[in-house]
């Protein structure tokens, strides 16, 4: 009777067990570790085609407010990710139909190539052309990809020794004028001037490249390694003007998406350097972003590592009780979580280090708190980043950037573990 009483207990125990971890497997999307997420994903990807009717030039982008596909065209600076989402699914898969796609979405952006207005063509065609050319070999991207970088190259002064990132605007108060702002985003841009070199031979654009490297390395950052989002410099006298923040907490704040361009763009500059005080600056960084004490324990950062200072008043209009609990920044980790896989791949003392801390961000991304389920916000990937909480804009909300580098870090850490 005993026997029989806990035979059946076990058996109660066993298939509650089952119950129990097939409902988490189902809930939680856990991509990084079988091909059965990957298929969520490429459904989800396959989905938002769909809900764009096939058109390349309707790009997702976010959702709006209440809740619809935001798309953006051409010239936008998200334009690029999604042409690069589905290069990497087509990687990732090895599926033909990814390729055909990743193709057409990016020749939709060929016009970009001769853009001037701002620094984002580096974002625009180096995720998608780039892409195409390092995963599928396309030999003709090559000519596009020279051509975006001399469009770039048009914005450097060699006075302020830097690539303009915006035209001359007006700051956050509506009065201070920058006339020739740089932001740290900036860093990002580089890889299509690097790559142009390496394709044409001249070594102008990489001059460039590092040259405002170098810049950024003096004038956007602080003694600890966080830097500020926006540099005004004077064109006559190469002098710094202003240090502000556009999309941080404050000026003096560490805007986290900030810190994230500016590890991953360090670390593409000694990829393609083997500087190393490049790659001394990166790991500054990292063990900025990795010790910060603000940084939660699953390592998605909050949207400014300063958020939480309540000694800090923005001079933007922050309403405390809208945002009750400060909000993580998705995007940021994505970035961070990308650039960590890099940084360990060099033979460095930290490597270890940095390649468990990428493993651990991946997890926590790939977790049922950040990720869509099926069919949730417009089939974006990811979930909880923010745009930019100063302008009010795509806050606590899917963005296709973020889904970018969460997919470039599944294909970093498959890299690794291969
Ligand atoms: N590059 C613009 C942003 O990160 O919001």
């Amino acid at each position: 009777m005993i026997i029989c009483r806990t035979i059946k207990f076990i058996n109660f125990t066993l298939i509650l067990t089952i119950i129990i971890l097939s409902a988490s497997c189902h809930s939680r999307k856990n991509v990084v570790n079988s091909d059965e997420e990957i298929d969520y994903i490429t459904s989800q990807v396959e989905n938002s085609i769909n809900a764009v009717n096939n058109d390349p030039t309707r790009i997702p982008r976010t959702i709006t407010e209440d809740g619809k596909l935001r798309t953006v065209g051409i010239y936008g600076w998200t334009s690029g990710f999604f042409a690069g989402n589905l290069w990497y699914l087509y990687d990732l898969t090895g599926d033909d139909k990814w390729r055909k796609r990743a193709i057409k979405w990016t020749e939709a952006l060929d016009s970009v190539q001769y853009y001037t207005e701002d620094h984002d063509i580096g974002f625009i065609i180096n995720c998608s052309y780039g892409n195409g050319l390092r995963l599928a070999g396309i030999k003709e991207y090559e000519k596009v990809i020279i051509n975006a970088a001399k469009s770039l190259t048009t914005r450097y002064n060699p006075i302020t020794k830097s690539i303009k990132s915006w035209n001359r605007k007006k700051a956050w108060d509506g009065e201070t004028e920058w006339y020739f702002p740089v932001i740290i985003d900036n860093m990002m841009n580089l890889e299509l001037l690097f790559e142009a070199t390496r394709l044409s031979g001249d070594n102008t654009f990489k001059d460039i490249a590092v040259q405002h490297a170098l810049t950024t390395m003096q004038n956007h950052y602080r003694k600890d390694f966080s830097s500020y989002h926006v540099v005004d410099y004077d064109t006559i006298t190469g002098n710094v003007l202003d240090k502000a923040t556009n999309q941080g907490f404050v000026d003096q704040s560490s805007w986290a998406r900030g810190q994230a361009w500016g590890l991953y763009g360090f670390i593409t500059c000694y990829r393609y350097t083997k500087d190393e005080q490049f790659l001394q600056f990166a790991e500054n960084i990292a063990n900025y972003i990795l010790n910060h004490p603000n940084l939660p324990e699953d390592l998605v950062p909050y949207w400014d590592y300063d958020a939480t200072n309540s000694k800090l008043i923005p001079e933007w209009d922050y309403d405390p009780e809208k945002y009750p609990v400060v909000l993580r920044d998705v995007s940021a980790a994505a970035i961070t979580c990308s650039a960590l896989f890099e940084l360990a791949e060099y033979n460095i003392e930290n490597s270890e280090k940095y390649k468990n801390k990428a493993f651990k961000l991946l997890e926590s991304l790939a977790s049922s708190t950040y990720m869509n389920t099926d069919n949730e916000n417009n089939y974006f990937i990811l979930n909880h980043s923010v745009g930019s909480l100063p302008h009010g804009a795509e806050i606590n909300a899917p963005l296709v950037y973020a889904d970018y580098y969460f997919l470039e870090s599944i294909r970093r850490k498959k890299k690794v573990l291969n």
